[in-house]
């Protein structure tokens, strides 16, 4: 069996499990109010207790994953105050390039491949469209949450906009998710069926020689002077914290 190599740390994998289900519950209980007039919402909010428990639940979901979004940038900040992680999810010059390679490899037009290192650009991409997809989410969310002290703010013009782009968001969000996100993550050739790292964190080394070469090369680099310094455990992702 091939060597596995750690990718996502603990803590990387609870955010996620804990971002997916709240995620999961926010579109559960968000769809069936924007659909209020069709069978099959109606059908929901009868299962789900009413229309009052589904607001509660979508509100109080709201709340936790306001939470975790501020855990998770939190989180970042001391991490990288702390040199545990680094910017690698941070969109560089080198991505619009790996794009074009990618576009003309896919198209025929060249035998070259990109190498990626941490996360390719897709990834970045996707990482950061979520972010400013949750931003948006949550600014109309606490404008729909609070509409009387967002009047006494803003234009009262705001929450009917706030209203307007949180579904349509809300809509565009649950699409990326179930068609890109899972595409890219479960359903693509190279890791179908199912791609295990963001649940038990670990990822096998052919896989890493073929998706994240540059990022291989660099902790086998990493590893290589510890062990001239002291010796250590095998080459690892992510920060340090298991
Ligand atoms: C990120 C995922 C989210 C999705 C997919 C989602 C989806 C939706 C949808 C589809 C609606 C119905 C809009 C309509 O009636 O046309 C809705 C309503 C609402 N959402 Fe969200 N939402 C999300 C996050 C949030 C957050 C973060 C908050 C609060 C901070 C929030 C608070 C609300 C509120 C207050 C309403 C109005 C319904 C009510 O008064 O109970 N939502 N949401």
């Amino acid at each position: 069996m091939s060597e596995l190599i750690q990718r996502f740390n603990r803590r990387q994998r609870l955010q996620h499990a804990a971002g997916m289900v709240v995620f999961t519950l926010l579109v559960l209980t968000g769809m069936p109010q924007r659909f209020a007039d069709d069978g099959w919402a109606r059908m929901a909010t009868a299962l789900m207790g009413g229309i009052n428990t589904m607001r509660l639940v979508h509100r109080v979901c709201g709340i936790v994953f306001t939470c975790l979004v501020c855990f998770h940038f939190g989180g970042a900040i001391v991490a990288l105050l702390r040199r545990r992680i680094d910017l690698s999810i941070v969109p560089t010059r080198k991505d619009f390039t790996d794009a074009v390679i990618a576009l003309k490899h896919q198209l025929g037009m060249s035998g070259k491949k990109p190498r990626y290192d941490r996360f390719e650009y897709k990834q970045k991409f996707e990482y950061w469209g979520l972010v400013l997809g949750g931003v948006v989410m949550i600014s109309t969310g606490f404008v729909l949450l609070f509409p009387s002290w967002t009047t006494w703010l803003l234009p009262g013009q705001f929450v009917p906009m706030s209203k307007v782009a949180h579904a349509n968001e809300g809509m565009m969000a649950f699409l990326v998710i179930v068609f890109w996100h899972i595409y890219n993550a479960h359903l693509a050739p190279e890791v179908f069926p199912f791609d295990r790292s963001m649940f038990d964190g670990l990822i096998s080394r052919e896989r890493m020689e073929q998706e994240h070469p540059l990022e291989l090369a660099r902790l086998e680099e990493q590893a290589g002077r510890a062990m001239g310094e002291e010796p250590k455990g095998p080459p690892a992702g992510g920060s340090d914290d298991r």
